[in-house]
């Protein structure tokens, strides 16, 4: 019995030792050990607070954090050894500190219970992250304005259905990317807000009869404020499903950009060459030349999308406050950090190595009737009903399928035929450059607009927005 209690730090009213299969089973130092730091950043916190209100003298103070930084160093540099019958990262660092330390160690734990550090360390560990994607995403956001400006006045066909549809920018297209990265970004921005607020002090779950001071915790370890009730504190990971969720989005644009770049690197398409060095070669068929990274990109968003789903499962059906079950809401949330921090990071490093084929992207509009939107605007302009200019425009293109041309290859005399308020202007606007000129609605492709959407974007990039 002295054995099980000086091994466990919650030993006391237990007679029996801890069957080593409900060790193995309920540890999470395997994975938990990934929040160390913020766990020690959070105790060093709450002793400077609990000194201040009297729970600890200046001595003991500086032992503790003299002891918690010499923890950190040991972990830093692989000569800390995590026990897994101390189940978790908060156990292994109180109880090394008590064995350091001794007596001043043990008063550390007052106040507060392992259910509001948790969630502590949690939100200390997502508040960096968010920081960390927010860079991450200003990296690929960059990337898309670099490829706008260096491409620009360049024409591919622009897709509805993967049909063919009507002729845009290539920097249209780009830019398209780099709003989405944006609102991902704002999203990241907007859920820190509620990541950064103090849970510590709820204590258990009811809050604590000694004197802390909640605000002056928060205050050393900059958060905006502190929670509203303890109850919500112990047993709420929202913030943790919204941190998820907002890196599922993320990870769902990428998947859709890497479905185009997997698609446009094929030889059907042929518009883009991604550099050798990011793709891999195919052990039986030397030619093949492989988009292995934006189809692993496309694949992972299967697993976070699945990190999404059990945190959302898990939390269903939940009663007020702490359970258990809580400790199952960290691996999903690292790998999701893992998964699409390395898919942000090789897609902007990718993307800065990427090359268009512009002359074949130009090529692709010149088949496909791609302006014939343009044709039925153009008599709408001269007063004809657009439901009556569609059907003109399908009877001239139902021809021309016949005929086996493009509507610019009919001469005036034959366009005519399809209504009279046609002149020979008509070949300005059939001709995918005026097409694309033409668009000049706000957010339209004109080449005006796509510089001032890239002239706009370079300046909140200069401005770190
Ligand atoms: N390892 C636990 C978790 O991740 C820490 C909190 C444990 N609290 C408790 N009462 N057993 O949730």
């Amino acid at each position: 019995m002295d054995n099980q209690k000086s091994k466990k730090l919650w030993g006391g009213r237990f007679a029996g030792a801890t069957a080593a299969s409900v060790e193995a089973f309920t540890e999470s130092i395997s994975y938990d050990q990934r929040l160390y730091s913020y766990d020690i950043m959070g105790s060093k916190a709450h002793a400077t607070m609990l000194a201040a209100n009297g729970l600890l003298s200046k001595e003991e103070l500086a032992s503790i954090i003299e002891g918690l930084s010499s923890i950190e160093t040991r972990i830093d540099e692989g000569n800390f050894s995590f026990k897994s019958e101390l189940e978790d990262i908060h156990m292994n660092i109180e109880k090394a500190l008590i064995d350091d330390i001794g007596p001043a160690g043990a008063k550390l734990h007052s106040a507060r219970s392992r259910n509001d550090q948790v969630a502590l360390d949690f939100r200390l560990y997502l508040r960096d992250q968010c920081d960390r994607f927010v860079e991450l995403l200003d990296d690929i956001r960059r990337a898309f304005v670099l490829l706008a400006r260096e491409y620009m006045g360049q024409i591919m066909p622009g897709y509805t259905h993967l049909q063919r549809a009507q002729p845009v920018l290539i920097s249209h297209h780009m830019m398209a990317y780099y709003e989405m990265f944006g609102r991902d970004r704002e999203r990241i921005i907007d859920c820190r807000k509620r990541i950064n607020i103090l849970p510590l002090g709820a204590a258990a779950m009811a809050g604590t009869g000694l004197p802390i001071d909640r605000e002056q915790v928060a205050e050393i370890l900059g958060f905006d404020g502190v929670t509203a009730n303890s109850m919500d504190t112990s047993g709420d990971r929202d913030f943790a499903i919204e941190f998820t969720s907002c890196s599922t989005q993320i990870q769902l644009h990428l998947s859709r950009l890497s479905e185009e770049l997997v698609l446009w690197s094929s030889q059907e398409f042929s518009f883009v060459q991604i550099a050798d060095k990011f793709c891999t070669g195919s052990s039986i068929m030397p030619q093949k030349k492989n988009p292995d990274i934006p189809e692993l990109i496309r694949g992972k968003s299967g697993r976070v999308v699945g990190s999404l789903m059990s945190l959302i499962t898990l939390m269903k059906g939940l009663p007020l406050t702490y359970n258990r079950d809580l400790q199952e809401d960290k691996e999903p949330v690292f790998d999701t950090v893992d998964t699409v921090s390395a898919s942000l990071a090789i897609m902007a490093e990718m993307l800065a190595n990427l090359q268009f084929n512009t002359g074949r992207m130009k090529e692709a509009t010149q088949t496909g009737f791609m302006t014939a939107t343009d044709l039925a605007d153009y008599l709408v302009l001269h007063n004809v009903p657009f439901r009556e200019a569609h059907g003109i425009v399908g009877r001239a293109v139902a021809i021309c399928i016949e005929k086996g041309c493009e509507l610019t290859d009919l001469t005036l005399a034959e366009i005519r035929e399809f209504s009279p308020v046609i002149d020979k202007d008509i070949f300005e606007v059939l001709s995918v450059e005026g097409s694309v000129n033409s668009r000049i609605s706000t957010g339209g492709t004109a080449g005006l607009r796509v510089e001032e959407a890239v002239a706009r974007a370079e300046k909140q990039m200069s401005d770190g927005d």
